[in-house]
């Protein structure tokens, strides 16, 4: 059986990396495996106070922005993360069983505790568990992400597979990280040093998937590069980070290498470069964007493929969900107990 898992947080705008590091393998995934489970993962936004603003709407275009990339939401399963309880139970059992020296080492809870770690809240330093109880509640076998995954994906397996022979029961698969392409780290328009990321305060660093053709071509435009024509191999350009990741953004949107893509603007400078990168991002996003466009204008569609989604990852997760239970040995609640209880309080309401 192979299961697909995989998430953004929706914490304002989408953008190019986020599309090309995970979104786009999903789709190329999608017709190959037996089930793809899509989920936006609201509960890790928590995790930082200023991307808590507006997770309503930004939750709904992240559903839009899955959908209008190529998402089928017949064929795959669109899911809100705090619509299915389970991710936060199993969440809580594998904390019970983490070592806390292992997220003391995390290399994204370092970078964003700083020299505040003494006040970083809980969750930011939970937020591994988190992630690994969303991939394991579904079995997952794949997980579609970009390069800054790996650690938390190498974490995943890591208590999976403490959780496996703790109980003695090989209940989770050891999911495999699928970090492939030549974009699997977009680098900031601005500075090819820094990752693209949301959280950058220049909105001229990222490609929003939303970004209008005028916006897109005036960014790139903008985007820093140097005086170099360029070479006839990618192996040259290490030394340009800026020059590197134009050339893999090229490569990921056109489905070649970059080093096909280097063979054929050899001693080309950037102006030339520019307008056809201009050319294909505004063919491949701006159709995406309009559609997004599209279906925020009704809500209400939108949030009815997310509640068919979340029927079907609560009743996964549920079933997997009893199993783990009962492996940690938890009592069952008495069904006809449980009955009677509730009839007992709706009547007290009444
Ligand atoms: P998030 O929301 O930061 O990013 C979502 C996905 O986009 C990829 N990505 C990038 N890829 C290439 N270049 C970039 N500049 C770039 N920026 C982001 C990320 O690698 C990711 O695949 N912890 C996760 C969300 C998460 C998750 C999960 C992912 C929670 N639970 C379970 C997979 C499975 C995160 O913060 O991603």
């Amino acid at each position: 059986m192979k299961r697909v898992l995989s998430g953004i947080r929706p914490t304002g705008d989408i953008h190019l990396g986020n599309y090309l590091g995970a979104i786009q393998n999903w789709i190329s995934m999608q017709d190959q495996m037996d089930e793809n489970l899509f989920c936006i993962v609201d509960l890790h936004a928590l995790t930082t106070l200023e991307d808590v603003k507006n997770l309503v709407g930004n939750t709904r275009i992240m559903a839009a922005a899955y959908i209008a990339s190529g998402i089928n939401p017949d064929q795959s399963t669109i899911f809100v993360q705090s619509h299915v309880p389970a991710h936060t139970e199993l969440s809580w059992i594998l904390s019970c069983i983490t070592p806390m020296g292992w997220l003391n080492r995390m290399t994204q809870f370092k970078e964003k505790a700083g020299k505040q770690r003494e006040n970083a809240c809980l969750g930011l330093l939970a937020y591994p568990v988190l992630m690994a109880a969303d991939i394991l509640i579904y079995k997952a076998t794949h997980v579609p992400v970009g390069d800054d995954q790996k650690q938390h994906l190498e974490f995943t397996r890591d208590i999976a597979g403490m959780f496996n022979r703790e109980f003695k029961k090989d209940i989770f698969p050891l999911p495999d990280p699928i970090i492939k392409g030549p974009a699997t780290r977009i680098m900031s328009l601005r500075d090819g040093t820094a990752k693209m990321s949301k959280s950058d305060t220049s909105d001229y660093s990222r490609i929003n998937l939303m970004d209008d053709a005028d916006t897109l071509a005036l960014k790139i435009r903008k985007a820093k590069t140097d005086a170099d024509p360029l070479p006839a191999q990618v192996k040259d350009l290490e030394a340009r980070p800026e020059a590197h990741n134009l050339v893999n953004i090229y490569a990921a949107l056109s489905g070649q290498t970059a080093d096909q893509v280097c063979k054929t603007f050899a001693g080309s400078y950037f102006s030339t470069f520019k307008k056809d990168l201009t050319d294909l991002v505004v063919a491949k996003i701006s159709p995406i964007g309009q559609e997004m466009q599209r279906l925020l204008k009704d809500k209400g569609e939108l949030d009815q493929v997310l509640s068919r989604g979340s029927m079907r990852a609560n009743t996964l997760a549920e079933t997997h969900m009893q199993e783990v239970r009962d492996i940690v040995g938890l009592l069952k609640p008495d069904e006809g107990v449980n009955r009677t209880r509730q009839m007992d309080v709706l009547k007290s309401i009444a």
